[in-house]
């Protein structure tokens, strides 16, 4: 990140950033691009080895400061003890990013209890979390939060993810209304249509069904590249949407002003209906 960047991270989100499943993927790759900014972390994951291990590369490289935590983010109480672990330090920046799941299953194929776990990490947890980490960031007028969606929360109808992506739309939803909530008062919202990416999730997924050829996993997204796109756009949009792989259909660019006019509209439309905008 060039250093005028680095510097206008640390000014609009301040010193510290939560990262909600940091151990690998673009959780990690959101902890080097902060780290190299200067922030300090709190890394969040169920594997704390990992966590440590990528905490003391980051002090070591940049000198931030860093915290680990252990932690299943579909448990009940997950979003209390995120926010206990950081509650004598100002977060200027929360991430969502922990929320794939790794079963192909027909939603009327899964049991009840799989679908509502789903539900409470994707989609209770994640307000709870936000709700927690926004309203100091609110009153003190700085912050952000970055809310890791997917291409697939853009439409239903995906073979064996009908309720991964009703639980995709929701975040990507939930961003944008605390974008357009949050806009005139510092904090920035942003909800991200994530591409298919070369994650260890998504890889172990590709590999379990025998698809991890180099010719398949080379064509996905780097999350490297994934999380310098949603960094730099931070506060300019209140969606992100990437371009689907290896699927003919809308580019994402396109998607996303789509999304961002209807917004404008809406607002503009029930503002007119209730006399808001006088
Ligand atoms: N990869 C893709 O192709 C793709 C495509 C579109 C959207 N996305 C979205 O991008 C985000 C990141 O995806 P990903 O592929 O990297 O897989 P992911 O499993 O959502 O995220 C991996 C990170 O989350 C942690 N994690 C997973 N489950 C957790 C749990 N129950 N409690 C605490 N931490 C947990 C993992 O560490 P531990 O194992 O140590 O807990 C790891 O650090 C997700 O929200 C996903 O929906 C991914």
């Amino acid at each position: 990140m060039p250093n005028n960047a680095a510097e206008n991270m640390r000014a609009n989100y301040g010193s510290w950033a939560v990262i909600a499943g940091a151990s690998d993927g673009t959780g990690a790759e959101y902890a080097r691009q902060l780290a190299a900014a200067g922030i300090n972390l709190l890394l969040v994951s169920r594997r704390l080895p990992k966590l440590d291990e990528l905490a003391a590369g980051l002090r070591a490289s940049h000198g931030i400061e860093t915290r680990t935590l252990a932690l299943d983010l579909y448990a009940d109480d997950a979003p209390e003890k995120l926010f206990d672990a950081v509650k004598d330090v100002a977060v200027g920046l929360y991430i969502s990013n922990a929320g794939a799941d790794m079963e192909f299953t027909p939603v009327l194929d899964r049991s009840l209890d799989k679908l509502l776990g789903l539900i409470r990490f994707n989609i209770v947890n994640v307000t709870k979390a936000c709700y927690y980490f926004l309203q100091p960031m609110r009153k003190r007028g700085r912050g952000g939060a970055i809310v890791m969606s997917s291409v697939s929360g853009l439409v239903g109808g995906q073979p064996g993810s009908g309720m991964y992506s009703a639980t995709k739309a929701f975040e990507l939803v939930l961003a944008e209304s605390l974008w357009a909530e949050l806009r005139g008062e510092n904090v920035d919202v942003i909800g991200v249509a994530a591409p298919p990416m070369s994650t260890p999730a998504a890889v172990g997924v590709l590999a379990a069904a025998g698809m991890d050829k180099p010719e398949i996993v080379g064509g996905l997204y780097k999350p490297a590249d994934v999380v310098a796109t949603v960094l730099a756009q931070l506060g300019k949009e209140p969606c992100h949407v990437f371009d689907y792989v290896g699927v003919d259909i809308e580019p994402g660019n396109v998607t996303a002003a789509a999304r961002h006019l209807r917004i404008k509209a809406v607002e503009d439309s029930v503002a007119k209906l209730f006399g808001l905008d006088k």
